[in-house]
């Protein structure tokens, strides 16, 4: 095996997978260092089992590269690639976005809840300023970022440019998915998610929390889905908790969403006839952020689910986490690793590590 680290692949040959084309991190110096400093490597074990592991939000998590973890809502150098992204998706399947009819003050709810959480982190740059007090209140947004002022009453539409979940998900890189609570269980009935990893919002909207975690093995029979219940439904208007979640895709390819496994899933295969060069510049560790918020005035959950990725060429160059993930990877039940589509390249992608040091 050849991986050699310390020199990251700027411009890879065409492979033949369907990631030819996307973006590489290693072409630009400055967007790959941004992206392994605030890369929230999953691993605090060498060791990976389903844990209820929910922790409160907002404190910062150091790592040999960096942080990450200080704030709810994250904009980093991806922002506008992502948005422009989403907004693909979306005009490609409507069916990534969706409110079911009782959810209208969740979606107001959320939207302010991710205003504030902007403004607080990006005080520059995004402003929520109260103009009026009252049982409507009116507001200004400004969205420096993207050029944005935006003045509206606080739960009538027609002041927004378009519906307020939809509105503000065009300005968040973050998925979201809003859980209403009714008689102690949570269904998810809103969200806008383009990209999700191996799973179909449109095909889960309006299933509860359980339904919605039912294909995934262990969960169950081990009360982790049960004990997460119980505790998301005790959880108190304006707490914030945040847990993580991985797995491996091929490309910088963020839409891996089960409608178009057709698209994405034979790169799974064609991926391990790669030279090591390719396969360490394609193969991805991919992390979730997931935030955990009750909203104060619906008493709905907004889950929001940040995705990151890093080649395992970046990956491999952080001592501490080229041991630990070849070590996670390769210790990793079979039944996960089927269940997280993996299987095939893990035992590669554990040695390409390892052959790394
Ligand atoms: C404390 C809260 C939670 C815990 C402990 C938890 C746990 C998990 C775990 C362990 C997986 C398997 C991931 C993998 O191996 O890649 C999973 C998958 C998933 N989770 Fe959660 N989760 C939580 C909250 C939520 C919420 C609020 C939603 C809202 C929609 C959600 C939606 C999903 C979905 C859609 C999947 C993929 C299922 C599939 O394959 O169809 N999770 N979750």
């Amino acid at each position: 095996m050849t991986a050699t680290p310390t020199a990251p692949t700027a411009f890879l040959a065409p492979t033949g997978l369907t990631t030819d084309g996307l973006p590489l991190t290693t072409v630009d110096e400055e967007r790959r260092a941004a992206l392994v400093a605030g890369f929230p490597f999953p691993f605090p074990n060498p060791t990976y089992r389903y844990s209820t592991n929910v922790e409160p939000a907002r404190g910062a998590v150091l790592t040999p590269a960096g942080q990450w973890g200080e704030v709810v809502v994250d904009v980093d150098v991806e922002y506008r690639e992502e948005l422009a992204q989403r907004e693909q998706v979306l005009a490609r399947d409507p069916s990534r976005y969706a409110v079911l009819p009782h959810m209208r003050v969740a979606c107001w709810d959320a939207m302010l809840g991710l205003m504030r959480e902007l403004a607080a982190a990006y005080p520059d740059d995004m402003e929520l300023t109260l103009v009026e007090a009252g049982a409507r209140p009116r507001y200004r947004w400004r969205n420096g970022l993207l050029g944005l002022e935006q003045e509206f009453t606080y739960g009538v539409e027609d002041t927004l440019p378009g519906e307020p979940l939809g509105w503000i998900c065009s300005q968040v890189q973050e998925d979201v998915v809003l859980m209403d609570q009714r008689d102690g269980v949570l269904y998810g009935d809103a969200g806008v998610v383009t990209f999700a990893a191996d799973w179909s919002f449109g095909f889960d909207v309006g299933m509860s929390f359980l339904e919605i975690h039912g294909p995934v093995p262990r969960l169950h029979a081990e009360g982790v889905i049960t004990r997460a219940q119980q505790f998301l439904v005790r959880l108190q208007p304006g707490e914030v908790y945040r847990r993580t979640n991985w797995t491996l895709t091929i490309g910088r390819r963020l839409d891996v969403s089960t409608e178009l496994y057709d698209e994405w899933g034979p790169d799974r295969e064609s991926v391990q006839l790669l030279d090591d060069t390719a396969f360490g510049a394609l193969v991805h560790l991919r992390v979730e952020v997931q935030h955990l918020v009750r909203l104060p005035e619906s008493g709905a959950i907004m889950f929001l689910i940040r995705t990151y990725m890093l080649p395992l060429e970046e990956v491999a160059r952080v001592e501490d986490w080229r041991v630990r993930a070849a070590d996670v990877l390769a210790e990793l039940p079979q039944d996960m690793a089927d269940y997280k589509g993996i299987a095939k390249f893990r035992d590669r992608a554990a040695a390409w590590l390892r052959a790394a040091g």
